[in-house]
């Protein structure tokens, strides 16, 4: 993001930088840590059905609402609902999205911390022993040494952000991710290939229904919404980054496509393993830590394979980690009128401050429970399942009933030939099958209506 616009704006620079951000952002965490464990809780098979509905039908359209709003208004998240429909309470949805970032980074950096230690434990050849349970309990319930990581990550991220070398960790970005792709391709072979994996593919791609139930259902709306990253204003502010010229149904299209790949193949490479290494696939968030350190211990150049993949998804955390604090920043900066410096320490320390509560709940705070969850659990569930699907279904409402119709069409056909067809096809989902879906599947799993 290094050039300006006329209004002394950044712009991303090309095309490519457009898809990298937005697919930076979305693939993460979310993919390779929370898809599985969430799918692993929630049943498996009819959870992933249930998941790829909602990318379609929802997640996209979403997406797509975000990128426009963003592009059109030129502003961060809260300032382009003020822009679009002044004088309205619009701009609270883009409020709620800051408060979502909040929420959100305070316990992906937990997360992120972790991935930082694994990082330092497979150079270390820290896995050897083999008993990676007892390992990553004995880690997740320490005090310095996760804190110490979470803050190493979170500085790194504040340091991208205000730094504005985010062109620069685009174009590694572009090295860096088709790779990650390429070693879980190699995983997704070595776990496929142990004695007795046929039953993490069962478990993965078999639905059994019976697991259904409407919380199930906001789980896979919620993680669809997180690992999109949509319905907090993310793909807001990057939208408000992006020139006239770039296509936004395209860039969609292709983001949306990317991470869903990636969250299947997280899958594929994880559950053969959990079922032949004798894990429980409901084991929570701590599933892809212990199942696979002792997967590369299964693998020829192990120690070599790990290292790699753990510093990859500590870049995947980290191009996602700046989406996050982008759009605080990008808040703070442009209606608090401070500088992006500013901005960028007050958000990122602040948001540390709730990221040891996070981080504590899994050791001196574990005690600390909260409507029956973790603190870290608590603040997983508001964010995920409650801001995000709210988040989600206030933008579509706004992009099919609130904003000129002759803008959205604008913005989506690049002032150029109109895609009538597609648009009509958006405008229905918009005005009425995303809201309508969102608002039952919200209801319901909170349990306001019982249908
Ligand atoms: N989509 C990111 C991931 O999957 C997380 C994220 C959520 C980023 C919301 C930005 C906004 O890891």
């Amino acid at each position: 993001m290094s050039i300006s616009n006329p209004s002394g704006r950044d712009v991303f620079s090309s095309k490519f930088g457009v898809i990298a951000a937005a697919a930076g952002s979305a693939v993460g965490l979310g993919n390779i840590w929370r898809f599985p464990y969430v799918a692993g809780e929630n049943g498996g098979g009819a959870f992933l059905l249930i998941y790829l509905g909602f990318i379609i039908a929802i997640g996209l359209p979403v997406m797509l609402s975000e990128l426009l709003i963003g592009r059109k208004a030129q502003q961060n998240a809260f300032g382009s609902f003020r822009k679009l429909a002044p004088g309205s309470m619009w701009s609270l949805v883009g409020l709620m999205g800051v408060v979502a970032a909040f929420l959100i980074l305070a316990f992906y950096s937990t997360i992120s911390g972790w991935t930082l230690e694994y990082l330092y434990q497979a150079i270390s050849n820290g896995f050897a022993h083999g008993d990676t349970k007892a390992m990553f309990d004995s880690f997740k319930q320490g005090t310095f040494r996760p804190l110490m990581w979470q803050m190493i990550f979170m500085l790194l991220t504040a340091w991208i952000v205000f730094s504005g070398v985010k062109n620069g960790i685009e174009k590694y970005a572009k090295i860096l991710m088709p790779l990650l792709f390429v070693l879980i391709l190699a995983m997704c072979i070595r776990s496929l290939s142990l004695p007795g994996s046929s039953a993490g593919l069962d478990f993965l791609f078999k639905p059994d229904f019976s697991k259904i139930s409407m919380g199930v259902i906001l789980e896979a709306l919620g993680q669809a919404a997180f690992s999109l990253s949509i319905g907090m204003g993310a793909l807001i502010t990057y939208g408000s980054y992006i020139q006239k010229q770039n296509n936004l149904g395209k860039t969609a299209v292709q983001v949306t496509v990317a991470d869903t790949l990636i969250a299947i193949l997280s899958g594929v490479m994880i559950f053969p393993a959990v079922f032949a290494l004798g894990f429980q696939p409901d084991s929570g968030a701590g599933l892809v830590f212990e199942v696979l350190p002792k997967l590369f211990l299964e693998m020829p150049g192990g120690y070599f394979f790990a290292i790699l993949f753990f510093f990859l998804l500590s870049v995947a955390a980290l191009t996602s980690t700046i989406s996050v604090l982008e759009v605080v920043v990008a808040y703070f900066s442009e209606e608090l009128n401070i500088s992006r410096k500013k901005a960028t320490v007050i958000g990122a320390s602040s948001i540390s401050v709730l990221g040891v509560f996070a981080t504590l709940s899994f050791g001196d705070l574990s005690g600390v429970h909260i409507l029956g969850q973790s603190i870290f659990g608590i603040m997983e569930y508001t964010a995920a399942n409650l801001l995000l699907p709210l988040g989600a279904l206030l933008i579509v409402i706004f992009v099919g009933w609130k904003l000129k119709q002759l803008i959205v069409r604008e913005e989506l056909s690049n002032e150029s030939t109109l895609r009538v067809k597609y648009f009509k096809v958006f405008f229905f989902i918009v005005k009425w099958l995303a809201p309508i879906a969102i608002a039952a599947v919200f209801l319901n799993g909170i349990g306001l209506l019982k249908l």
